[in-house]
């Protein structure tokens, strides 16, 4: 699609918790507007987003899905509804040629992947999937980190999601059960796939995970361990849990035959990493590098920055990833997020739940043919 420089017009489907943190963004991005919001009844829709902390007052409204794909000033639809619905409405979006921010997960079966990706490469539109992540100070860190060699080549690397959500989150009631929500790491940790995938820049080839359940409540299994084989050579694992009785926790580990970075902290074994070379390459001036130990007092590098340690969705930095589709339809190009890099998290995490539903027998990648 072509370049342009005029105020694009935006259209929200789905009304909720997460919805609200969009409309902010929306809100504080001088080159879009938001113009008509659809849920399924009106006063509630605005008296929940208003709850959730957006304005929505001069913003319109309808209970037809259609009619913010037929409306000439809606250029980009941002789709914010529970996960069974996001695939039908993404291709709808698509071939309606309408710029998409599409919440995680994409698609919740291969067959809804295949749609979301001939419906987009068909019609071209620019899309960015939600995993906000990437816009999180520290995470972007360490994904620099590795990109740019400090950490070596990567032998290992371990990413966790572990969420206590229970019945106070707005979104219980679809998300637990297994039609709607459909699995622990569909729901929630396939952040931690995408994580892990994108800071180590290897792509998981064969896959093995168990699950079990604790928390009642769910319709699936609450706790998932996936071993993955990356790449050649490297191996990792993903933890997605709600069983366990601890804060909001996204771990973060890397390791290289250079050094780690394990939850904020940098570590060596035979060459030290030096603070000030490494101090001078920091391109992201709100990341803090200071002096620290190691657990064994040896010295190590400790990462100042604001940490991937919210569940809360209105802290987490939707900015970053609203400017960046905003960004690749003015300029005529694609995110680094798009539906096509979403769709390889999105098989790891089929790929893990086909193996544990089979008593962790290896399932190989990718899912679907190039
Ligand atoms: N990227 C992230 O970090 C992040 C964080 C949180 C959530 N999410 C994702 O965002 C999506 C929404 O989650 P949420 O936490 O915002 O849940 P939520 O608060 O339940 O919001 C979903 C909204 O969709 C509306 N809805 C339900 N069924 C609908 C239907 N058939 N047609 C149209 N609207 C319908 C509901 O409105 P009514 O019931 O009022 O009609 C509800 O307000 C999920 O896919 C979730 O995975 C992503």
């Amino acid at each position: 699609m072509m370049p342009t420089d005029r105020t694009l017009g935006v259209g929200l489907v789905g009304t909720g918790w997460v919805a609200a943190s969009h409309v902010r963004a929306i809100q504080a991005n001088p080159h879009v507007r938001l113009v008509r919001m659809c849920g399924r009844q009106e006063a509630r829709a605005r008296e929940k987003l208003t709850r959730f902390g957006a304005d929505v007052s001069d913003v319109g409204f309808t209970r037809r899905y259609q009619d913010l794909l037929d409306e000439s000033d809606i250029d980009i639809v941002v789709i914010a509804t529970p996960n069974h619905l996001h695939a039908e409405q993404a291709v709808a979006a698509a071939s309606a040629k309408k710029h998409i921010l599409l919440e995680k997960p994409t698609g919740l079966d291969v067959r809804e992947l295949i749609r979301i990706r001939d419906a987009v490469r068909r019609t071209k539109v620019r899309t960015i999937v939600s995993f906000v992540l990437h816009y999180n100070p520290f995470v972007r860190f360490a994904h620099w980190m590795r990109e740019a060699g400090w950490l070596g080549t990567i032998r290992y690397a371990r990413f966790q999601y572990l969420s206590r959500i229970l019945n106070e989150y707005p979104g219980w009631s679809w998300v637990r059960r297994a039609d709607s929500g459909r699995s622990h790491l569909l729901a929630a940790g396939c952040h931690a796939v995408d994580a892990l995938r994108w800071c180590t820049g290897l792509e998981p080839t064969e896959v093995s995970a168990y699950h079990t359940r604790f928390t009642k409540g769910y319709q699936w299994p609450t706790s998932i361990v996936v071993n993955v084989k990356l790449g050649r050579r490297a191996v990792g694992q993903m933890v997605s849990s709600t069983d366990f009785m601890m804060p909001y926790t996204f771990g973060v580990e890397l390791m290289g035959d250079r050094a780690t970075l394990v939850d904020g902290l940098i570590l060596w074994k035979d060459t030290p990493v030096a603070l000030a070379a490494l101090r001078r390459a920091n391109p992201f001036p709100e990341v803090v590098l200071r002096e620290a130990r190691a657990l064994d007092g040896s010295p190590a590098i400790r990462v100042e920055c604001e940490m991937p340690a919210s569940a809360d969705a209105r802290q987490h930095p939707f900015q970053g990833e609203v400017n960046e589709l905003v960004d690749c339809i003015r300029a005529g190009r694609e995110s680094h997020l798009n539906v096509f890099d979403a769709q390889k998290t999105m098989e790891v995490c089929l790929a893990a739940d086909r193996s544990a539903a089979r008593g962790g027998r290896p399932v190989s990648l990718p899912l679907i043919r190039p």
